[in-house]
């Protein structure tokens, strides 16, 4: 049963609490892992303008129609679409979204219990006196060793489960509210120590100087575009319903628009501040900006190593990056509680407890998809691959596809703009713009992103 009327709803704080804790969620792994190895790998300051112009064109209105549903139906993505299309199958986005939550937060876990791994390496100064080779060694032989990646990823979650467990106020608000700032405050230190590297200008041209050459291939640029797509959708947090849940809990009175414009410029802030930080020293440095996934943890000890205060550095780039992996697992694991508590009755603690089991169970098999079950394969993907690219890859993009198609085709613009004006009360002049949007241009660009991961057009 749904329950509509919660009169004990949690509710944010505040208008700060509400921004804290969305741009936590979108803050994350993506940010400072993902962004810059795909940057690396996609030409540099070309992808990081086509980029740009994706958040802005299509992450902040596909925001924003996550927001609208949340908050009008002031419930959990499965319930949401229960209410606001009743007998209608739109709720089956929501199933979608809680399904692909499961599945990222049991792989989104092990990369952030990898970072445990670097932060307590960072402390023991495990990474002192050996050379990139052993470093890289020492990488593979942690991950195939398969104890140490499992008992993280167990602490990771459980660090993730106390702070969902304690409720919207007193958990997510309160923590996010004391990272964020503290994240921020550490990335630009750690921009500033970057960029007097000699020869850290490279650095800053590879990553801000776009060299449209790439433009000249079409299938290079193609890819390059659709990658940063993809990209802006992971790093926003959108496309699965984790946004449907936190606009649940905005005020009525809020201005969706410009907490939605608010937090996906701080999440872009933030990803440019970790190219800042990482692009000067790898170019100072002369590892190869393509290096791929493994660029954070595989290169930078090297480099934390070289310098002078190399140890405090790693320590608090890893803690960093733990933090804002914290703020992003709370985000995913809570959809699966909201739903747990809403759509099927359990109480809070209970139903923390019983999704923090369920995921921690499919997540071992992602931690030690290197080493133990490293034989358990699917088209050549291990468990790690194959929760990853299902998760990120077709139900990210599919559920963002629908969110949009649901707003600008079924929702529509009367209902979409009471909520944006906060029931008349804020002017919505952009509103025939954020219509257009979400009806042509969003579904169309997000379609083309999800046909190019079927290798419906081979661009690779
Ligand atoms: N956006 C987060 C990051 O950049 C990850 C994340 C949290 C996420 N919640 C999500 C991604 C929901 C997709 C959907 O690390």
């Amino acid at each position: 049963m749904t329950n509509v009327d919660l009169p004990t709803r949690d509710r944010f704080g505040s208008k700060f609490g509400v921004i804290a804790a969305t741009a936590g969620s979108a803050i994350g792994l993506g940010n400072i892992w993902r962004f810059p190895y795909v940057l690396g790998e996609n030409g540099g300051g070309a992808f990081l303008l086509i980029y740009l112009i994706f958040v802005l064109a299509i992450g902040i209105p596909v925001m924003m129609s996550e927001f609208i549903i949340g908050r009008s139906a002031q419930l959990n993505p499965v319930g949401a679409f229960k209410k606001l299309a009743p007998r209608k199958p739109w709720f089956l986005i929501g199933i979608m979204g809680v399904g692909a939550a499961f599945m990222i937060l049991a792989f989104y876990a092990v990369i952030a219990g990898w970072t445990l791994e670097y932060i307590y390496q960072s402390i023991a100064n495990g990474f002192k006196d050996k050379s990139p080779a052993e470093l890289g060694v020492m990488f593979d032989s942690f991950r195939e060793g398969s104890v140490r990646p499992v008992i993280w990823f167990l602490v990771f979650m459980a660090f993730t489960a106390l702070i969902v467990s304690a409720g919207v106020k007193n958990g997510i608000e309160k923590y996010a509210k004391i990272l964020m700032p503290i994240l921020l405050v550490l990335l630009i230190i750690l921009c500033i120590r970057a960029v007097t590297f000699k020869g850290a200008g490279a650095g800053l041209a590879f990553l801000f100087k776009p060299d449209f050459s790439i433009f000249s291939d079409f299938k290079a640029a193609t890819s390059t575009i659709l990658k940063a797509l993809g990209q802006a959708f992971f790093s926003l947090s959108i496309g699965m319903g984790t946004l449907i849940t936190y606009g649940s809990y905005i005020s009525k009175k809020d201005n969706l628009a410009t907490t939605a414009v608010t937090v996906s410029l701080a999440d872009t802030f933030i990803a440019v501040l970790a190219g800042v930080a990482i692009f000067p020293v790898v170019f100072a440095f002369g590892i190869n900006a393509a290096e791929g996934e493994d660029l954070v943890y595989k290169t930078l000890p090297i480099i934390f190593q070289q310098m002078s205060g190399g140890y405090i550095f790693s320590l608090m780039f890893f803690l960093l990056l733990g933090l804002a992996a914290l703020t992003s697992t709370i985000s995913v694991l809570e959809v699966v509680v909201a739903y747990f508590v809403e759509e099927l009755g359990m109480v809070r603690k209970r139903a923390t407890l019983v999704a923090t089991l369920c995921i921690s169970f499919l997540g071992l098999f992602a931690a030690a998809s290197w080493g133990w079950f490293k034989n358990l394969t699917l088209f050549k993907q291990n468990v790690f691959g194959i929760l990853d690219f299902t998760s990120a890859n077709i139900l990210l993009p599919l559920g963002g596809l629908f969110i949009v198609l649901f707003i600008g085709w079924y929702y529509g613009r009367k209902r979409s703009g009471q909520e944006l004006s906060a029931e008349g009360t804020l002017k919505v002049r952009y509103l025939p713009f954020f219509i257009f949007i979400v009806k042509f241009v969003a579904p169309i660009a997000i379609a083309l992103v999800f046909l190019n991961l079927f290798g419906v057009f081979n661009f690779n």
